[in-house]
Parts: C-alpha cells; structure tokens; sequence
C-alpha cells in the first residue's frame, strides 16, 4: 500500500520504517531539513536500537522515502498518518499547531476522485479526529475554492510503542487499536496491518519473534474511545508507578523494604509486577504530557479526576525526594559537587523530554551544586536542548565520579548493574550513593564502604533512623 507519514520523529520513523519493512511504500513528509537528508541516506536521526540498520535496509530497497514537500509525499497515498508533535500547552492541552498544519497540509492535496484515509497516530485530545477532518476540509477549500470535496475519513490509531523497543513494540504488538464507524476505513487499515495482525511476515534480523506471539488482537472502536483509550492507558501506567513510590515512602518509614513488597504484590495475576518499580519518578514526552491533557479534558466537561491529580503530585513529589535526600546527607550543599548517572528519561533511549534528571539537576544546581553528569547515550542531547545548564560531563561512569561527593542514580541503564564498587569508593570523596532507581546492589556497596540510600529500602530506613548518616 501507498502510505504517507507527517512527521518523522519517534513515532513517525519507526512506523515508516517497519511499515517499509513488511512491503509497504512510504513516503515521510517531515518539516525538517536536516532529517529529511539524513533519512534519504539512511541514518537514523535518534537513537533507538535496531532503527538504523531497518532503515538502511528500506532505503537500499527504496521502501521508503522523506521529504519535506508535501504535495510529493501525498502523491498516490491511500492511507496518511500524522504522527507529528503534539507538545504540552501553558493550560494542560496540547499544543495541535504541527497536527493542524499537516491536516491542511494534507487538504490542499487531497486526491479528487481518490478514497484517503487520513489516521491519527498522534496522542491527539479526546474529539480531535472530528477536528482534523474540519482542518482537512478547510485546507482542500482554501486551495480548491467551489470544487467537490474529494473522499476521506479520519480515524484514530493511537500508538503504544515505547522508546527503547519501539520496533520490536511496532513488530510485535500487545494490541492494535482501530478508531472509525466506517467499515471501509477499519477494512483499510486491516489491510495495512494484516502482516503484524496475523504475525506473516519474515521477522528482521534485529527482532526475532518472540515465542507464543501469534495473532495481534485488534480493537475496532469509534474513534473517540479510541482516542480516550491511549489516555486511559498512560494514565493507568503511571498511577501504577505512582502508587508503588506512594507505598515505598510509606515503607520507608515503618521500615519496611520496599522492593520485597512490590515483588510481593507484584505476583498477583491481577496486579502484575510491571511498572511497580519504585524510584525517582516517570518522566518522558507522553505521561506527563498525557495526564495534563485527560485532566484537562475532564474538567472542562465538569469532572475533577482526583486520582490523575494524586498521581501527578505523588511523581513531582518523588523526583524532589532525591534533592532533599542529598541536602540532607550532603548539607550545606553550596558549591559541592554531585555526581549523576543517567539523563535519559528511562534505559535504551537518548530522549530526555520530562526527564527527572533535568528536575534533580536544575534543583541541585538552583541550591549553588555543581555537577559531573554521565550518560552513555543521553549526553549530547542534553547538550543540544538544555545549553542552560551548566554541567559538566564524564566520559565514563567512573570518570564522573572526579571530586564529586555523591553519587546519583536517577536512570537504570543496564551497564549501572555491573559496576565496580571498590572503583567507586576510591573515585568518590565521600562515601555516598543515593540509588534513584534501586538499580545498584546494596550489599555490595556496603561491603565496600559505601553509604547507600535507595529508595523504600530497609537500610535506607536503619541508617536515618540510627544516625548512620554522615
Ligand atoms: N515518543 C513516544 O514514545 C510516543 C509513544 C506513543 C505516542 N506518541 C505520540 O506520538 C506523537 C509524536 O511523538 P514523537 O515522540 O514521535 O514526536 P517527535 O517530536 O519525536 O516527532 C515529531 C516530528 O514531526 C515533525 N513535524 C512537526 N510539524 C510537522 C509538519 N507540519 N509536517 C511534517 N512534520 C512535522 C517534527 O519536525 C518532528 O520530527 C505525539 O503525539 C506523541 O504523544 C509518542
């Protein structure tokens, strides 16, 4: 099939490219410059594992294209997707200026005489496919004043990739989410997918199928429960996280650990032990963005949603634990050095969008701190977005560690799992680790004389409650 994609970034790449991948042609239409080229010559412009060898391999193939000239790309697709930005507003609602100028992007060359499918796959706010086609229909008659408005329908088809497995996740789906009353479009769009639907494609070098992964189960709603079900599954996920920090700083304080008692929930069918893990708080571009933008929606229909509320403050809440913890071990904290490992907003990515990091950094930094930061993706893009703060960065974990008084965890990156702790100590001026993700072994820093603080861990309790601390 014919595809269009508006907007080639996270979402719009890797679903070209996997869409290319099991034989589709695909056209990216992105504003970009810069990632246009760099598409055309197949390099990835993010970071994301298994991207850059699936996008040589369709661009070898000519499967797919970018460019950033709409009427090209638009030419002869059945099927357009708008997979651009849709970054939080001062007030909670997203901000739909990239969505709205790809919706008139996409009227003015509408194809007379054709049937075009235009698809939402943009975390989009709850009735915004009934405001597309308007912006659609706007842009065809801006362009073709008095002609007959060609054919199309806009669906929704909300994405649940995660960065960091976003082509395994796009291969390899829990679930795909179809949102029109028309059968012709759902018949559409069953088409597209019919290979990930019914698991027939040849899987990817990079991307084994994972055994028992047989048929994709495909929901085919309307589109505005499709579109609340992406909200509604964002929100479930970080009030799960939420509520595992809520229960952890209660079991700090009764002295309880809190690793022990989410593996203990955890396995409970009903519960499940995903996203139970307690830590510096969620972060990212979609679940801040996303709570913001159904509590947004909820008042203005006349509902207070209190539990999105409550999740929301628990995470702020979380991130800021990490800050009082170091004034509280380090204080005075004026002009000492911390060192902090991880900048992403989780492993496997380097996007930084809502990260904690930037929250404990710029506290630290507001309380006269200095910074030695390391990440083993994550650092350039830091430097590219957030030339504001004035941190220094380490080469390798180790090196971070150069005169600062303790040392940070705040993402779980793998390589943090194999780290030398008597290396640590030496690098180290004091002897303090505050483990932001639970990610570093305990005993093993004790072992080697290490003050350790996780989070709702039983030490982290003994010490303050004995004065161990420094
Ligand atoms: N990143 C994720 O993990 C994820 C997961 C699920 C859903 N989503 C949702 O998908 C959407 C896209 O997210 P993303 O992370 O890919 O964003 P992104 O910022 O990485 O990519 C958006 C791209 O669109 C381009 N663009 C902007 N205006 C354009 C226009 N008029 N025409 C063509 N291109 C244009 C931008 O230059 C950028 O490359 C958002 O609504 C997001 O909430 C993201």
């Amino acid at each position: 099939m014919n595809v269009a994609i508006f907007g080639a970034g996270y979402v719009g790449l890797v679903t070209g490219t996997v869409l290319a991948d099991i034989g589709h042609h695909v056209q990216l239409i992105e504003v970009s410059k810069d990632k246009v080229s760099r598409i055309m010559a197949g390099i990835s412009p993010i970071f994301e594992e298994g991207l850059e060898s699936a996008l040589a391999r369709v661009r070898a193939k000519d499967q797919l294209r970018a460019t950033v000239d709409p009427a090209q790309g638009l030419q002869s697709a059945k099927v357009v997707f708008i997979a651009v930005g849709t970054p939080p507003g001062p007030h909670g609602e997203p901000e739909l200026s990239q969505v709205e100028a790809a919706a008139r992007a996409i009227g003015q060359h509408l194809i007379v005489g054709g049937q075009t499918v235009v698809v939402n796959k943009a975390t989009v706010p709850i009735g915004s496919a009934h405001l597309v086609s308007v912006w659609i229909e706007e842009g065809f008659r801006e362009k073709h004043p008095g002609e007959r408005l060609p054919d199309f329908r806009v669906a929704s088809n909300p994405e649940f990739l995660r960065e960091g497995s976003a082509i395994f996740d796009t291969l390899y789906p829990d679930r795909i989410v179809l949102g029109s009353d028309e059968g012709w479009v759902l018949d559409t769009l069953s088409a597209l997918y019919r290979p990930i639907i019914e698991q027939s494609f040849t899987p990817p070098p990079e991307f084994a199928r994972p055994s028992g992964h047989h048929e994709v189960p495909v929901v085919m709603v309307d589109a505005v429960s499709s579109e609340m079900i992406k909200y509604a599954a964002n929100a479930f996920l970080a009030t799960k996280i939420s509520f595992a920090n809520e229960i952890a700083n209660i079991c700090e304080r009764v002295g309880a650990d809190a690793m022990a008692v989410m593996a203990g929930i955890g396995l409970d069918t009903r519960i499940g032990s995903r996203f139970l893990n307690p830590g510096a708080g969620w972060g990212g571009s979609c679940f801040g963005k996303d709570l913001a933008s159904l509590t947004f929606t909820a008042r203005e229909y006349g509902y207070q949603p209190k539990l999105l509320e409550a999740t929301v403050n628990v995470n702020v809440a979380q991130r800021l634990l990490i800050v009082k913890r170091v004034q509280e071990i380090l204080r005075p904290v004026k002009g000492r050095r911390v060192a902090i490992w991880g900048l992403a907003f989780k492993p496997g990515t380097d996007d930084i969008r809502d990260a904690p990091s930037l929250t404990v950094m710029e506290e630290l930094l507001r309380m006269g701190m200095r910074i030695t930061a390391y990440d083993p993706v994550a650092m350039p893009t830091v430097q590219r977005m957030r030339p504001d703060l004035p941190i220094q960065y380490g080469v390798t974990p180790e090196s971070a560690l150069e005169g600062a008084e303790a040392l940070i965890v705040v993402t779980e990156w793998p390589e943090f799992e194999h780290v030398d702790y008597a290396q640590i100590r030496k690098g180290l001026l004091r002897p303090v680790i505050i483990d932001g993700r639970n990610v570093l072994n305990e005993e093993k820093a004790r072992e080697n004389g290490l003050l350790y603080y996780g989070i709702g861990r039983r030490g982290t309790a003994d010490d303050w409650v004995m004065g161990r601390g420094l």
